[in-house]
């Protein structure tokens, strides 16, 4: 199966280049042909709306809010390949009388169809400064996988350089790797911010970007060079950006048109951005 097939299926897409395609559709819609075909992909990287009232989602019921993140989950597993994971980032919401902010993983956690691996926190400085309560600093990505024994795990690719004793030897033998050491599962990577002078040149117009590094370690860290990847809820196109920076091909679903158009834009100045690094290095070769 490879990335030709499912464009064939899933028909004419908003954008597409040899290893983008972007779709302005429902990614129920989207997922459910994928599953009908029996087109599989390696993984599903993806941060859903929260149900907070953001611009881009129709307030739903807590219920039928959980069971539509829990539908998604499920067609996303139904086109998962046997060894392949997903990556799901998931926020708070406010209970009514119960909580102030609940972790959405908190309700999900029985309806999902895959094996939990690992919750890893995604911990970031700058937000919402509180007098009553601790100020929120983090998030979640809950790390799925469909076969517990058996997914791609690139920890060399992801080592945290930040060793406190490089040197430190133990019977003359370094006793760290070279490499740097596991990144834990707490990571702390800036949010992408907004405002004058403190907006990262990544930065769109959408309200709820993902960071690159973000994305990027997770592409890294859990995926392989030519594996297809998934953003049901594409937003901007961080996932598709960092999918093409490391050879990974990306397939994404978003709903509202102008943020297909901003993930288009936003992948083609990528594209010649590699094309002109690739340019500048074969010149320097020659
Ligand atoms: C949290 S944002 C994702 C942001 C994205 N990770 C980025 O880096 O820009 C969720 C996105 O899902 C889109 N969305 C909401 N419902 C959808 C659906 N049923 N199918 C596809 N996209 C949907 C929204 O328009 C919004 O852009």
């Amino acid at each position: 199966m490879n990335f030709s097939d499912i464009l064939t299926v899933l028909g004419n897409p908003y954008f597409t280049n040899d290893t983008i395609a972007i779709y302005n559709m429902d990614c129920k819609e989207g997922l459910e042909i994928m599953r009908q075909h029996n087109l599989q992909v390696q993984a599903t990287i993806t941060s859903p709306p929260y149900n907070i009232g953001k611009i881009y989602e129709k307030p739903m019921p807590i219920t039928t809010y959980i069971d539509w993140i829990a539908d998604v989950s499920q067609l996303v597993y139904d086109v998962t390949s046997n060894h392949g994971t997903y990556l799901l980032n998931l926020g708070y919401l406010k209970v009514e009388g119960k909580a102030r902010a609940l972790p959405i993983p908190y309700l999900l956690w029985d309806k999902m169809p895959f094996f939990l691996n690992q919750e890893i926190i995604w911990n970031y400085g700058a937000g919402v400064a509180c007098k009553h309560y601790l100020s929120p600093r983090n998030e979640k990505i809950l790390w799925y996988v469909k076969d517990e024994e058996n997914y791609t795990f690139n920890l060399d690719a992801i080592r945290d350089p930040d060793v406190k004793y490089p040197n430190s030897k133990k019977n003359g033998k370094l006793r760290v790797n070279t490499l740097g050491k596991n990144p834990s599962d707490v990571w702390q990577i800036a949010k992408v911010t907004t405002g004058a002078n403190r907006s990262p040149e990544e930065r769109t117009d959408h309200p709820a970007q993902f960071p690159e590094d973000l994305v990027q370690r997770m592409i890294l860290g859990f995926t392989n060079e030519q594996d297809i990847i998934i953003d049901p809820f594409l937003g901007s196109g961080t996932t598709a950006s960092v999918a093409l920076q490391h050879n990974r091909c990306c397939i994404g679903f978003e709903i509202n048109e102008a943020y297909c158009e901003t993930a288009k834009r936003r992948i083609m100045q990528q594209d010649s951005k590699l094309q002109q690094d690739r340019f500048n290095l074969f010149q320097i070769a020659v």
